[in-house]
C-alpha cells in the first residue's frame, strides 16, 4: 500500500467509521490489500472513502466496504459520488453485484443509490446492521403490446 493517499484515507476511517463507536484504530484493515480504494479530494485531502472487496476468484461479486465522508462535508453529494463511481467500475469490469453490511442509519443513504435490504438485521462492532444489495445488470423497460 504505497500510494500516499492511503495513510489519509486510514485517518479518514479512524475519525468517522472506528472511534465514534469505540473501536481500535485500524481495527478494520484486514482487507485493504486485496480491494479497490475509491477516494474523493478536496484540495489534495482525502475527504472521503471506500473500499470493494473482491468475493470470489474471478471478481465478480464485490463487497463495499468502509465508506466514510469527512463531516464538514456529508450531505453534500460526495457520499453520491463515491457510489456512482463505483457503479460505472463494476459494469466496465462486468462485475455482477454488490453488497454491504450498512449500519442501520445510513440504509436510506443506500437505498437512494439503488441498494435494495434482505435478510435479518444483524450486529457488527456492536451496532445494528442491514444486508443490502446492488444488482449490476437491472434493467428498465418500455414497451407497447
Ligand atoms: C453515510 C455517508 C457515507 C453518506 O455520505 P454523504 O456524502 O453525506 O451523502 P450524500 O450527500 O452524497 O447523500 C446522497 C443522498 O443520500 C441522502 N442521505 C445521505 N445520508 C443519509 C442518511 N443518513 N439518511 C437519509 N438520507 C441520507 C442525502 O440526503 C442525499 O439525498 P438526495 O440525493 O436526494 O439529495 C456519510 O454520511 C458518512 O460518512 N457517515 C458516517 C460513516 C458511515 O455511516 N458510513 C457508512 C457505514 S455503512
Amino acid at each position: 500500500m504505497q500510494d500516499p493517499y492511503y495513510q489519509d484515507e486510514r485517518t479518514l476511517r479512524n475519525m468517522i467509521l472506528l472511534r465514534p463507536i469505540g473501536v481500535a484504530d485500524h481495527a478494520w484493515e484486514m482487507h485493504d490489500d486485496i480491494s479497490w480504494h475509491f477516494i474523493a479530494l478536496n484540495k489534495n485531502e482525502v475527504i472521503g472513502c471506500v473500499v470493494l472487496k473482491p468475493l470470489d476468484l474471478e471478481k465478480k461479486h464485490v463487497q463495499l466496504m468502509q465508506m466514510a465522508v469527512d463531516t464538514t462535508f456529508q450531505k453534500r453529494g460526495i457520499g453520491r459520488m463515491l457510489v456512482e463511481k463505483i457503479q460505472s467500475f463494476v459494469a466496465k469490469n462486468k462485475i455482477k453485484d454488490i453488497v454491504c453490511h450498512s449500519r442501520d442509519y445510513a440504509v436510506p443513504f443506500y437505498q437512494k443509490m439503488g441498494f435494495v435490504i434482505y435478510g435479518d438485521p444483524f450486529v457488527e462492532v456492536g451496532i445494528e446492521h442491514r444486508h443490502m444489495r446492488y444488482i449490476t445488470n437491472q434493467q428498465t423497460l418500455v414497451y407497447n403490446t
